[in-house]
Formats: structure tokens, sequence, C-alpha cells
């Protein structure tokens, strides 16, 4: 693949004004002297229904898709969290117009103009920097930073930069790219959806091999191909993409998060509840289903788009869930980003499991805040092995403190399950990437609050 263009990353923040109009997102308050904490008191039983939000890391990448297009863009059913505020602002940076309301993003970007990103809100999330993509496209060159994101592993950009050995070089006088063959030496989810976009406009076809199967790669295809794309492949290992001069705005509806329906399905067999849940699309959350079954849970498809997840004691008389192993791995292997939850669901289960992180090089954080809540875990590099309760030995309420997005949402779940109270700090990370969690929790009746401290009492 030969796609010439020229990026800079630049090593010096700035701060760029911000077009975006803050209509329905609202900005978690920047207060210095409060520290926001969940205080959950367990343990819980939780029963009902949850409506799951649309997917963070698709609206991620089809936001930063809609830099591709001429005309408006409107996706509908985006979570109000913050790293889509960030991303919002980031496309605002260029001089995008994005509106919110209602769940809705309408993203015009007639009026981008400039190449360099808001470098400041690049730092914060990881999905920032797929806007290299469209605008080496339309203009040859980018202006950005290392981009953010969890503190999980090292996470390098090299795919994104790389192709053919030569994808994005650096040319004097070539603008425009131009089509190729490219295979990722690891199907990476954001480089596949960089270079999708960047290839959607290219002259001529690109042939991408071994990249990623994520059904948020199936999504940005199908908003990139309404938009007058052309991409076949979506979902295998190869994509054939045959570039167009022009793609229009089109409108599109997110699929609802995948890991955040598996954290509630996680969250309804540590509790040995029954909750169910819509929209969901099963396919997307085989694997989790198929080790929750395995546990002991019933997990049963209402219709379509609704699954009931059921870990009620009744199901498993005079036993308990079982232990089970997972290794983390591309799509349709277990994901990674329910790695975190599975290991408190496996610290409350029968006998001892083996948890294997092999997409991140540093995703174990959340076993030492775990261990504070009394849980027995082994951790060696990127391995752990988690002993799971003896008879009468449970989880106890603790001070944790969230290290990363999917970790914080694995001590709430330690939380529910826990004897007496559960204090989470740095719950920002949680927020990044789940909506409304309080309130769903408390409708399924755990008592949980989000609340603050001064910031002094709260260092654990
Ligand atoms: N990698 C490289 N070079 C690259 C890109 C990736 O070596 O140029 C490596 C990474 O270091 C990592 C592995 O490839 O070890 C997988 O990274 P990938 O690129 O697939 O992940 P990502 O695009 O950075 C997205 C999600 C993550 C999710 C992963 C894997 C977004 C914004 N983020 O990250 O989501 O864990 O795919 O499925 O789409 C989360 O939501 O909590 C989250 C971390």
């Amino acid at each position: 693949m030969a796609l010439f263009c020229n990026i800079i990353i630049s090593p010096k923040p700035f701060v760029l004004s911000c077009s975006y109009q803050k209509t329905h997102l609202s900005k978690t308050p920047q207060n210095t002297k409060q520290d926001p904490i969940f205080k959950i008191k367990g343990p819980a039983t939780l029963s009902g229904h949850i409506t799951i939000s649309g997917s963070k890391n698709s609206s991620l990448a089809l936001l930063a898709a809609t830099l591709c297009c001429s005309g408006t863009s409107l996706l509908h059913n985006v979570p109000n969290i913050s790293d889509i505020q960030a991303m919002a602002s980031i496309l605002s940076s260029l001089g995008a117009k994005v509106e919110s309301f209602d769940g809705k993003m309408m993203v015009n970007s007639d009026g981008v103009g400039k190449v360099e990103v808001d470098l400041e809100e690049m730092r914060k999330i990881r999905g920032g920097f797929f806007v290299i993509g469209p605008l080496v496209a339309r203009f040859g060159e980018a202006v950005v930073a290392l981009p953010g994101g969890c503190n999980i592993g090292k996470r390098p950009v090299d795919l994104h930069l790389r192709g053919d050995g030569k994808v994005w070089a650096h040319t004097a006088n070539v603008k425009g790219l131009v089509g190729g063959r490219f295979r990722l030496d690891y199907p990476s989810v954001g480089a596949t959806e960089t270079l999708m976009m960047a290839a959607s406009m290219a002259d001529g076809i690109t042939l991408l091999s071994n990249v990623a199967k994520e059904p948020e790669v199936v999504d940005l295809a199908r908003f990139l191909n309404d938009s007058g794309a052309s991409i076949e492949g979506a979902g295998s290992d190869t994509l054939v993409i045959r570039g167009k001069s022009q793609l229009y705005g089109s409108e599109c509806v997110i699929r609802p998060d995948r890991i955040e329906a598996g954290t509630f399905m996680i969250a309804a067999a540590i509790t040995r509840s029954c909750i169910s849940m819509s929209p969901v699309i099963p396919s997307r959350a085989s694997c989790l289903i198929d080790k929750l079954s395995e546990a002991g849970c019933k997990i049963s498809q209402v219709d379509q788009h609704t699954l009931r997840v059921s870990a009620v004691p009744a199901l498993y008389p005079g036993d308990d869930l079982k232990s089970f192993g997972i290794k983390t791995s591309p799509f349709p292997g277990f994901p990674t980003d329910l790695q975190p939850q599975i290991m408190s669901l496996l610290t409350t289960c029968t006998g001892s499991s083996l948890v294997e992180e092999s997409v991140f090089d540093n995703r174990m954080s959340h076993a030492r805040e775990l261990q504070k809540l009394g849980a027995r875990i082994q951790v060696n590099g990127n391995s752990a092995i988690v002993f799971g309760k003896d008879k009468g030995s449970s989880l106890c309420g603790s001070r944790v403190i969230a290290r990363d997005l999917r970790g914080g949402a694995s001590l709430i779940l330690a939380g529910l399950a826990a004897k007496g109270t559960t204090e989470i700090h740095k719950i920002e990370h949680i927020e990044r990437g789940y909506e409304n969690i309080v309130t769903k929790l408390q409708n399924l009746g755990a008592d949980i609050e989000r609340s603050t401290l001064p910031l002094l009492s709260s260092l654990v």
C-alpha cells in the first residue's frame, strides 16, 4: 500500500479554541478540592431490566470517520461519556461543527481546514488518533500527539503509521493517497480503523490483510459504505477497499456496547441474581455467554435483542458457580475489555482459575485492588491465578482505586458482591466509558451512590 502523506507527532501541547456546543453532554465538574467516589453497600441482589447504551468504541471510530464526509453526518445512540466529549472537542478543534442532543450527534466537517489536532484532548483518549486517517486523506498531512487512553500497556502506534514499510511516508510534494497492499503484523483494531478511513479516500484499490475482525470495525465499515465508500470483507481478516474521491455524510444508529452488556452480565453472575438487558447483539457476546454458562449461569435469549442472565442459587442447589479459565485474544476470542470484570467474578466461584492477558502487556493492575477487598490472586506477569472462595469466606468492602476504565468496572462488580461498604476512588476512569452506571445499577436494586469527598481524606 502506498499511501503518501505527512504526519507530525508533536511533543508540545497547545490548546485550540473549541466550538463544541454542550447541549447534551454535561462535563464532569472540575472541582480540584473534591474527589468524586462511588460508594457501594453490599452484598447486592439485582433484579429487573436495563437498557444498554451505544458502543463507546464504535462511536469514537464513527466520529473520526465523519471527517471523511462532506455535508452532515448524524449519529444516533451516542453514549454520554467523557471519552465522547473529548472526541467532540478534537473534531471541533479542527473546525468541524459538532452538535449533540438527546443522544444524537450531528457533525459537519465541511469547515475543517486545519490539520493540527487539539493535542491536550488527544492525550486524553486513544480514539483521537483515528483522525489521522481522514486528515491525511483530505489534506495530505496531520499534526497529532501520541494518543492517551487507559494505562494498560505500551500501546504503540506503529501499525497506524506504517504499511508496506512505507505507508504514511513523508513526501514533500505528493498530496493525496494511493491505494495498495498492506498486511498488518497484528490485527490491531485502531490501526485497521485508521487505514480503512484513509484507504476509503485513496486513489485506487487497497487490500488490507490480517486486519481486526472486531464488531466495531464492522460498524465503521457499515457507516463508511453508507456514506459512499466501498469496503468489502469487514468482519473477516481481509478488506478490499475501493477508494472514492468523495464521501457524503449519512445517518447511523450506533450499535449496543458489547462491553457494557458483558459487564452487566457479569454483574448478574457475581451477585447471583437474575437480570435482563437489551438491546444486545448476542453473536457479539458469544465467548462470554459460553464462559458464564460453563460456570453454571443460565443465559437465555428472550427475543432477538434481549438476553436474560440468571445466576440465582436455585440453579445449582448445594453448589455454587464454578471457576473457569480465560485467555484474552482478538475477536472472536475472549475480549480483553472484560478480563478485569471476569477476574472479579472468579474470586467468588468455587475452585481456582487461570486468567491470561494476551492483548495488552500491562492489564492486571485491578488485581492489587481486588486483593484489598480480600481476593486471593497471584499475578505473574500477564497471567493470574485466582483462588475462588473457601466455604464461608467472601469479599469484604474497603477503599480501592480505579486504575483504568475496565479495572474500575471490575471494582464496582466486586463491591456489589462484597460485604460492607466499598469506596471506589478515581472514578473518572470509569465515567470515561460507562453511561449512567450508577443510575442503571440503582434501578436494578444496588445500593450505590456517587458522592464527593474532600481530596485530602480521599488518599488511599
Ligand atoms: N499495537 C501495536 N501497534 C499499533 C497498534 C496496536 O503494537 O500500532 C498493539 C497494542 O500495543 C496492543 C495490541 O496491539 O498490545 C492491541 O491493540 P489495538 O490496536 O487492537 O487496540 P486499540 O485500537 O488501541 C481498541 C479499543 C480498546 C480495546 C482494544 C482491543 C478503542 C478506542 N479502544 O484499542 O478499548 O481494548 O481495541 O479490543 O477502540 C476500552 O474500551 O477499555 C479499551 C481499552
